[in-house]
């Protein structure tokens, strides 16, 4: 086995990469914003935010702690590729991201228009921003996504989500202020949370990299790196995030998300994900639900998919997160699939695909939209095929 447990697996000669931004963890750094621009060389820096952080008056320590009076974009909660015609490219030479996933990435977006202006739809895909894109600072407000440290965007064109993969998108630097998250509501905590603790889970799982053709994006299986650090995410995680949801007041608890998050943000960036994200942005394509609703829906199904590859991985995964009880059946890697499972509940998410409405009769559907995930599948350790449907009929649909 590819080692996810405590003794790590054997390294091969096979080399790997690894790419992350400068990093500034823990309370109050957000307010290091101007020190970060000088290094960075950026005089006249474009905030990009949104209205809801904004109002939940997390934008103001930022503002506050930038010399000078920044221009001001605001991100729609659904980017699409019509959303970049406004912009002051011409003022200015730096961008600076306060918000969540989806402000994160418009600001990506945003970063490569000042620096190659163009249409955003002539981004869309993988590798087809032409050099280095302007200094761009990420504070995530959130704990979840963890855009802050990877190289892709997602945004909607013609109707459909549509992602930018390059290398370039990465942010220079992520300032990872634990403070920003403490007023979070607790179902955004919940769904955000969720996700986060899948990129762990599906980073830490993931295809090894020796088993993976080189792809033009730097999703190239799990490798020692990715591994240690989705490892970590995973602990902080999953110790926090009822405690986070279920009392926001618990600060320990939020910089254990915020850590975590950003933690597994930085692994999936190196690993890839796999079919647990595959099931769900196909859910997401053919109902109106959050990210981590459809993550939730799907957890079950993509986990014990992958359950006779993945046997003795989930095993250590349980040992990881001290769920043995030697007491009882729910042990080895039932005991995480179980796990997951009470997870989702605690924290009030749906707990199966017909939670957000499908029926047998959509099976067909979701596995045709799961199969054609050219960025999630290839990382998969399971080889995603037809056999997917009867799997989904039985976890899912059946009686
Ligand atoms: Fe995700």
């Amino acid at each position: 086995m590819h080692g996810v447990g405590h003794h790590g697996g054997r390294i091969g000669g096979d080399a790997f990469t690894f790419t992350t931004p400068h990093v500034r963890f823990g309370d109050g750094v957000a307010r290091a914003i101007d020190d970060v621009l000088a290094r960075a060389e950026v005089q006249n820096p474009l905030v990009v935010t949104d209205e809801g952080v904004e109002a939940a008056g997390v934008l103001d320590p930022v503002l506050e702690s930038i010399t000078g009076d920044p221009l001001v974009h605001y991100a729609t909660t659904e980017p699409s590729t019509a959303d970049f015609d406004a912009l002051p490219t011409d003022a200015a030479d730096g961008v600076v991201a306060v918000g969540g996933g989806s402000c994160l990435d418009t600001a990506k977006v945003v970063a490569t228009l000042l620096a190659h202006g163009g249409d955003a739809a002539e981004y869309l895909g993988v590798d087809t921003v032409p050099g280095r894109v302007a200094p761009l600072v990420a504070i995530p407000t959130t704990s979840g996504t963890g855009s802050q440290a990877t190289q892709t965007a997602v945004l909607t064109h013609d109707g459909i989500k549509r992602g930018v993969s390059d290398e370039y998108l990465r942010p220079d630097y992520a300032l990872v202020d634990p403070t920003l998250t403490f007023g979070l509501p607790a179902s955004v905590t919940a769904r955000s949370g969720f996700d986060a603790f899948v990129h762990a889970l599906e980073s830490l799982t993931a295809r090894d990299h020796r088993w993976i053709d080189p792809r033009p994006i730097t999703y190239q299986g799990a490798n020692p790196v990715s591994r240690s650090l989705a490892r970590e995410a995973l602990v902080q995680v999953h110790g926090a995030i009822e405690r986070a949801t279920f009392d926001g007041d618990d600060r320990d608890a939020r910089r254990a998300m915020s850590l975590g998050s950003h933690l597994a943000g930085t692994a999936f960036s190196a690993s890839g994900l796999g079919i647990v994200h595959a099931l769900a942005s196909a859910l997401g394509g053919l109902v109106d639900a959050p990210h981590g609703d459809c993550l939730a829906a799907s957890i079950t199904a993509g986990l014990t998919y992958n359950l006779p590859v993945r046997r003795d991985a989930y095993a250590s995964v349980a040992r990881l997160l001290d769920l043995d009880d030697p007491a009882s059946t729910r042990n080895g890697a039932s005991a995480l699939v179980d796990e997951c499972d009470r997870l989702r509940r605690s924290l009030g998410l749906p707990t199966g695909m017909d939670d957000l409405g499908f029926d047998r009769a959509d099976v067909d559907e979701i596995v045709a939209n799961t199969l054609v995930q050219e960025r999630r599948l290839p990382t998969n350790p399971r080889r995603a095929g037809d056999d997917l449907q009867a799997h989904l009929i039985e976890m899912e649909f059946d009686g």
